[in-house]
């Protein structure tokens, strides 16, 4: 597939997207929302690529939320529409997949962009990010999962607070409240995430597939996230990853995972 508003580069086994609507700060219209999808879909079925960054286009902004101009019209059916198929395609799709997925908030992240780095794994943001949910000031609220995300990572006080005052919040606050796990310079911003990912692509895929999933089980309520612990944990002793890794423990030497 083509795509426009979604540019890809693989770098030592990292897949970086980055969303380039840089005129429109990098705003998720529907089309930018379908190649995300597809760029990932893609992206978990080729074994090399160990881990993705999401980051925006320009120096100053990561994604400034939903394309406003698209759905300003729309009715109450088409808006329930836009928010499942966006969690459908884009933030559960994120939040479950297979790979670690890591934000690169190098500028604002608001409304559904803070949204889609908050369904990533981890976030790492630079010092000139602003953060927020803008969504009470159209008469709207966070549809792609912001209401339940936000205060899984920073609590339900400063969820109420963020939600209905709509105020941006900085990096170092961001980062003192726990909604982003580093503050980095923007020179630095791909490094530090490259750092990261460096360390979780000689782990074995198997076990971080794993984790992740164990981590999610957590936070669904239909779910018993301690019963899928013991499943998955059990799981891992039939895996090629654990007695390789446990052969190269013993053997004092580094393990080559091969993801299965
Ligand atoms: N949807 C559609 N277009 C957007 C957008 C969005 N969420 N965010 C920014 N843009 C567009 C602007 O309309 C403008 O386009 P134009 O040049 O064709 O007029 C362009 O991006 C640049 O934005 P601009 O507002 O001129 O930049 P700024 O530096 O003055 O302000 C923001 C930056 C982020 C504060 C401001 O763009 C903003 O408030 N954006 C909306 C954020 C929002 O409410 N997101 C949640 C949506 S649910």
């Amino acid at each position: 597939m083509t795509s426009e508003y979604v540019l890809t580069e693989i770098k030592n086994g990292v897949l970086v997207i980055t969303i380039n609507r840089p005129d429109k700060l990098n705003a998720l219209n529907r089309q930018t929302i379908e190649e995300l999808h597809e760029t990932l879909v893609e992206a978990e079925n080729e074994k090399d690529i160990r881990a993705i960054i999401i980051t925006g286009s320009g120096n100053k902004s990561f994604v400034a939320g939903a394309d406003i101009s698209e759905f300003a019209a729309f009715s109450i059916e088409q808006g329930k529409q836009l928010s499942s198929t966006g969690h459908f395609k884009i933030f559960n799709f994120i939040e479950n997949y297979s790979k670690p997925v890591i934000a690169a908030v190098n500028g604002f992240a608001l409304g559904g962009g803070l949204e889609l780095a908050m369904a990533c794994h981890l976030r790492v943001a630079s010092d000139n990010a602003k953060m927020g949910f803008p969504e009470v000031s159209l008469g709207v609220i966070p549809g792609y999962g912001g209401t339940q995300r936000l205060a899984q990572l920073v609590g339900k006080g400063k969820a109420f607070e963020m939600i209905v005052t709509a105020d941006m919040i900085n990096a170092p606050d961001a980062f003192k409240w726990g909604l982003i796990n580093h503050v980095t310079t923007q020179e630095e911003l791909l490094n530090k995430c490259f750092e990261i990912t460096a360390k979780i692509s000689t782990k074995s895929p198997t076990a971080v597939k794993t984790a992740i999933k164990v981590i999610n089980a957590g936070y669904n309520t239909q779910l018993n996230g301690y019963e899928v612990e013991i499943e998955e944990f059990g799981k891992s002793f039939g895996t090629t990853d654990f007695k390789e890794g446990v052969k190269a423990f013993l053997e004092k030497r580094k393990a080559n995972f091969k993801g299965n």
